[in-house]
């Protein structure tokens, strides 16, 4: 449990507080805190600098049994990310000092470059994800999380930011969910179970709920998801969510890839490309999360989730290069390397959605191209649109939340690589550059006239280590940058 308290340390016994000190000025005006503070500043071995900590053993004049003073560097330097990472560290150190509470002072907004809801904000956040744990699987966790978290702030503080500790706790909540799918394993996650545990969780969020099975897929055409998901045994499944408020204005729809596993198929991947492949299913996961998180939220516009959900197998019976497939949309493509099957599962949904929702706007959100982590590294998504204007939220609302993404081009001329003598087009490039661009290329043929984006989060929606406010494992790379973007359309 997390919440925004007010504490008198003078009077209330807490097992920890934690006290966020700048090396170059004070930031907090209660005095008992300030005196911690300064009683850290007298050490030796703390300034105060971005990787100081220090621990103070039952402090004089309050009743915390240990004050952890964790260092924030310069005053000017302090940003929501910041705090967001002082939160999970925080935690993690409680964690490993085996409490179950603690309790963080939060800085006040006139010594910062921040306002009070910013900080609130990112407090709650890096302590809430940091909180989180994903061992199911083990017999004896080695970590319990908190049982309470406590934010310090005045009375008349925590009345006014109600609403906020819930919209935070919601899109974590969501987030959390996308984590779990993206790390659950393979075999515990394949088509059916996946679009099942999906709309589960769905329904209990009160949305309408839809999953098309791959004898509706047959009859109704959708070639390049029967064709990705042939050599499985278990099949492919569409699943649907639909969250639809009175007087919503904007209908928005997010697509997510959702492959439980990527072997490459008849390509097969090389043993350290196959590793992690489970994560192939974190667009599927974080459309889910996001939808989920936004019916919690009361959002203001109509949202619906279109998630294709494949396992990408060798088999005999599985889709071989050179196969040609006609999709859902009526064009035809040629199978250059069936290791390049997101793109193929998204160009079924992608028609499928504008067809069937006209939506004013369509996000995609894949694991697409293992090119866009080489250009952008394992943080950063990829975000490709010929719409500046959404395009540029997209960006915005990344650094907003340090879900981090960097806009990619769209040249038409690039389209010349994607060229089929068979077919109306190829799913993999002629040329060897460029991947993540030919890729998005790919998708727009089937986005119709639709405001449309596509964000490649091959990079980011799995830590291959852990960072201050994620486990190694899936990171919800996603929720919290649609949620905050949607707020905004
Ligand atoms: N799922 C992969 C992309 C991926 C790679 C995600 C690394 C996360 C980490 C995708 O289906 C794929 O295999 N893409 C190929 C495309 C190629 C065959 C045209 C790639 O990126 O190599
Ligand atoms: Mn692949
Ligand atoms: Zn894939």
């Amino acid at each position: 449990m997390i919440r925004l308290k007010k504490i008198d340390l003078e009077k209330t016994r807490v097992s920890a507080v934690i006290v966020p000190v700048c090396e170059d000025g004070p930031i907090h005006d209660d005095a008992s805190i300030a005196r911690l503070a300064d009683q850290a500043m007298a050490l030796a071995e703390f300034k105060g600098g971005a990787e100081d900590r220090v621990v103070l053993y039952a402090p004089e004049g309050v009743k915390a049994e240990r004050a952890i003073c964790m260092g924030l560097g310069k005053i000017a330097s302090v940003d929501k990310e910041t705090l967001r990472a002082m939160g999970g560290k925080a935690v993690k150190q409680a964690i490993a000092l085996k409490l179950d509470a603690l309790a963080i002072a939060a800085p006040l907004p006139e010594r910062l470059a921040l306002t009070e809801t910013d900080i609130l904000e990112s407090l709650i956040e890096g302590a809430y994800l940091g909180n989180h744990r994903f061992d199911h699987y083990k017999e004896k966790p080695s970590k319990t999380p908190l049982k309470r978290m406590d934010i310090m702030v005045s009375a008349a503080q925590a009345k006014a930011h109600r609403a906020l500790a819930h919209r935070v706790r919601t899109i974590c909540d969501g987030t959390i969910l996308a984590r779990e799918w993206v790390s659950l394993p393979p075999n515990d996650k394949r088509p059916e179970t996946l679009a099942r545990a999906i709309v589960d969780r769905a329904a209990e969020a009160g949305l309408k709920t839809e999953i098309l099975t791959d004898r509706a897929l047959k009859s109704r055409k959708f070639g390049a998801m029967l064709a990705v998901g042939q050599g499985s045994e278990s099949k492919p499944r569409l699943v649907v969510l639909r969250y639809a408020p009175k007087g919503a204005k904007k209908t928005v729809v997010l697509v997510g890839k959702g492959v439980t596993f990527d072997s490459g198929g008849i390509n097969l991947k090389s043993s350290a490309g196959l590793a992690n492949m489970k994560m192939d299913m974190s667009g599927a996961a974080a459309a889910a999360g996001t939808i989920i998180a936004a019916a919690g939220l009361k959002a203001k516009v109509r949202i619906i989730a279109v998630i294709p959900i494949v396992e990408n197998m060798p088999s005999g019976s599985a889709t071989r290069p050179g196969d040609v497939i006609r999709t859902y949309s009526g064009k035809t493509v040629e199978i250059g390397n069936t290791d390049a099957e997101g793109r193929l599962i998204l160009a079924d949904s992608m028609a499928f959605a504008v067809k069937a929702y006209q939506p004013d706007i369509m996000i995609d959100l894949a694991t697409l191209t293992g090119a866009c982590v080489v250009a952008l590294g394992e943080k950063i998504a990829g975000v490709f649109s010929a719409d500046d204007d959404l395009a540029q939220a997209i960006v915005d609302a990344g650094v907003r939340t340090h879900e981090r993404c960097w806009r990619l081009p769209l040249p038409g001329d690039y389209k010349e690589l994607l060229k089929s003598d068979l077919a109306d087009i190829s799913n993999m490039s002629s040329g060897r550059w460029g991947g993540a661009i030919t890729a998005a290329l790919f998708l727009s043929e089937f986005a119709g006239e639709t405001r449309w984006a596509h964000i490649d989060i091959a990079g980011p929606a799995f830590a291959s280590k852990a960072g201050p406010y994620c486990e190694a494992g899936g990171s919800g790379f996603g929720v919290r940058l649609l949620c905050e973007l949607l707020e905004r359309l």
